[in-house]
């Protein structure tokens, strides 16, 4: 008899952003003419740039050539690839990666949920709250959070951030085996300074716990000191493993590229951890689309790297005009200058999905409960800086509208 791996009511809600659309849906059946703006999921509206299309066009006419044409890819990822990246980071990082320690994937998402694969066990793990709700998921869909009590799963420890500690929570004063942080954060728009990120590194050491670091909102950074990557902290390599993704950056949503640095020398399993994810790597996953690398080694260009740092600043515009302009209206708002997202308390204590309601049918405007970002998340709402410029002026002059 086939029993199935979790218990799915055991996953403590929908999926937050099929549920958004469902809501949507349902309103847009009742009203097909009214025009929905879309501040909700941090979706890019930039097309691929010139650069970008132009190299991943040309490996598609080449494949049209019998000498040109290749079947399988490295499952790892084409070596070219890895080597960008590599130089990309010992740009800035403090110890340089070798190319071993670089595996391409088809982006942050999937490899956020294949690395808890790599464990099982009664393992302590701490997850900020909220948060990107792919790692608690993953958590509970491999059979590693233990069982539900209440809104908790048992060996979760919720790092609760706040406005207290600027949503950046302190080390949690109990063993860990496990974290995952993620900054510039989803969904809170707030960032880590070094010393934040020393002490979890430092503890991570002592510990031989480790890091899984998702900094695929890095590219948003404006602050040249504020980490862009967790390898920058001394010691990171020796506790750190970081989940990168071009979507937001290159408008890859769709086309899919990412990668996941695995030090060689992780202190924690004996130092086995970049072995067996890429033997999994190699088991599990034939590589990224060639075409899509084509696209990744153009990015990597001065050209490459010059235009799609335009989608960088034409986001970061919209979203500091939703800041300023829901602080005008008196609102409470966290994030928004390192990273693509505001977080908003919502107005006269309304929880998160009667606001995201209440948002949708007076204003027509999508914005993400917070409380699909977990429990400590009620209370709050995010407004993304990804939709066209055009799109968030007409928006915010709604939201104007909505709280004179
Ligand atoms: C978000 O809105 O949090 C992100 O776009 C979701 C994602 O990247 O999967």
């Amino acid at each position: 008899m086939l029993t199935p791996n979790i218990n799915y009511k055991s996953l403590s809600q929908s999926y937050l952003f099929p549920e958004m659309k469902r809501r949507v849906n349902l309103f847009t059946s009742k009203y097909p003419n009214i025009h929905i703006y879309n501040l909700g999921e941090g979706d890019t509206t930039q097309p691929i740039s010139q650069t970008v299309a132009n190299a991943m066009v040309a490996h598609v006419e080449a494949m049209k050539n019998k000498k040109a044409f290749m079947g399988y890819g490295d499952p790892l990822g084409s070596i070219n690839l890895r080597a960008l990246i590599k130089d990309f980071y010992n740009d800035f990082i403090n110890k340089p990666l070798d190319i071993s320690e670089i595996f391409i994937s088809d982006g942050a998402k999937a490899d956020l949920f294949n690395l808890q694969t790599l464990f099982q066990g009664k393992m302590k793990v701490a997850v900020q709250s909220p948060s990107y709700p792919v790692y608690i998921d993953s958590l509970v869909i491999n059979g590693n959070a233990g069982r539900l009590k209440g809104h908790s799963y048992e060996n979760i420890t919720y790092l609760i951030g706040n406005p207290e500690n600027n949503f950046s929570p302190p080390l949690p004063n109990k063993k860990i085996d496990l974290f995952y942080l993620c900054y510039p954060n989803n969904p809170t728009g707030t960032t880590a300074n070094r010393e934040q990120l020393k002490e979890y590194v430092d503890y991570a050491i002592e510990n031989k716990a480790i890091i899984i670091y998702d900094a695929v909102y890095s590219w948003f950074i404006q602050d040249s000191k504020i980490p862009q990557s967790i390898y920058e902290i001394p010691g990171a390599n020796k506790c750190a493993i970081e989940v990168q993704s071009l979507s937001k950056l290159a408008s890859f949503p769709s086309i899919r590229l990412g990668w996941t640095v695995v030090p060689n020398n992780l202190l924690a399993v004996k130092g086995q951890i970049n072995a067996i994810w890429k033997r999994r790597q190699q088991t599990s996953f034939n590589g990224a689309s060639i075409i899509s690398q084509a696209g990744a080694i153009a990015l990597f260009s001065k050209q490459g790297l010059e235009e799609n740092k335009k989608h960088i600043l034409y986001y970061m515009e919209n979203t500091l005009l939703i800041k300023k302009t829901c602080q005008g209206l008196g609102l409470t708002c966290y994030g928004g200058e390192n990273a693509p997202y505001v977080w908003i308390k919502t107005p006269n204590g309304m929880g998160s999905w009667d606001f995201f309601e209440m948002l949708l049918k007076k204003s027509h405007i999508i914005c993400t409960p917070g409380v699909g970002f977990g429990e400590s998340g009620d209370g709050f709402f995010r407004l993304s800086g990804f939709s066209t410029k055009e799109e968030t002026s007409e928006a915010l002059k709604e939201m104007v509208k909505l709280f004179s």
